[in-house]
């Protein structure tokens, strides 16, 4: 697959898989984002749910259809005029149950909250829940992870942006427990990524210009509600500055190898904006993201 460029799935149909995550369960990954599908009016698309797709080896990916869609209803915190944004799904041990959170917005972006639905499979349907604001904050371009202990986060931009929120989730993975730790106060970060490698946690990020590119950032903690250190910009190659004209959506490991996920957005057609998974080398505090041209696993 060519990084950089919209994907298709197995029908030959345009991945609509934005500001996604991949999970593996059962030695399958699935691959949950925005569908983008419908027009684009300026710089904006109506919101159409969240799509799945499948896949046994990360290079052809069959559409399981919209798996969290809209609510055609007046009111109702799923209907098209409002914004739904950056799917997280995690599987919870205890429960058996798949939490979808994501960014739930009003069309200007001061609703500011996140989104919980629930399902018993990873195919869904996912069951819209509740929405709340982390510790009454704001929440925006939001990122959830569970940690190797059964432990789950969810990393908000608060504050108008300027402050990176991060919550402990409770058991049940569908709202926040009380801990939390504020990072990066006064950096304007969004578009958060968390992965773990060799016991520390490394946070990717982008500033803030809306669907406009601009430089990733990396930081490091011994523990997800530790104290976070940035250090620099982990991008290499032609457009590093510009994070290869991509922003982060998620990471994910296969074979060993740590990835990350970017969308390339084109905000005059959102449906048609592109995907990179890039590796990420990582030693100790050094991390280096080279651009590739293709991602081949
Ligand atoms: C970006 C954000 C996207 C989307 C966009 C809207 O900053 O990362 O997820 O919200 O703004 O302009």
């Amino acid at each position: 697959m060519k990084n950089g460029t919209c994907w298709l799935d197995t029908d030959g149909e345009r991945i609509q898989a934005h500001g996604g995550c991949i999970i593996n369960h059962g030695g399958v990954y699935y691959w949950y984002g925005e569908n983008k599908a419908l027009s684009t009016r300026k710089g904006r698309v109506d919101f159409n749910g969240f799509s799945c797709y499948s896949s046994g080896d990360l290079n052809s990916w069959k559409n399981e259809g919209i798996v969290l869609k809209a609510v055609n209803e007046c009111g109702h915190e799923l209907n098209p005029g409002n914004v739904g944004e950056r799917p997280k799904v995690l599987f919870n041990r205890k429960t058996g149950k798949f939490v979808m959170l994501f960014h739930l917005d009003a069309a200007d972006y001061s609703y500011a909250r996140v989104g919980v639905a629930l399902a018993d499979n990873p195919l869904g349907p996912f069951v819209y829940e509740t929405s709340w604001r982390p510790l009454g904050r704001e929440s925006r371009d939001m990122f959830a992870f569970v940690d190797d202990d059964g432990s789950a986060y969810v990393v908000s931009s608060a504050d108008m942006n300027s402050t990176t929120l991060i919550c402990k989730l409770n058991d049940s993975y569908t709202a926040v427990s009380g801990e939390s730790k504020a990072a990066f106060t006064g950096q304007f970060r969004e578009a958060h990524v968390i992965l773990k490698e060799k016991g520390k946690y490394y946070h990717f990020s982008s500033g803030c210009t809306g669907w406009k590119p601009n430089s990733m950032l990396y930081a490091i903690s011994s523990l997800p509600l530790g104290d976070w250190k940035l250090y620099d910009n982990p991008c290499s190659g032609k457009d590093y500055r510009k994070t290869f004209y991509g922003q982060t959506a998620n990471a994910f490991s296969f074979k060993e190898q740590q990835y990350i996920m970017l969308d390339h957005w084109k905000p005059e057609d959102l449906g048609s904006s592109g995907y990179s998974f890039l590796p990420v080398y990582i030693d100790d505090d050094y991390v280096e993201i080279p651009w590739t041209e293709e991602f081949d696993p």
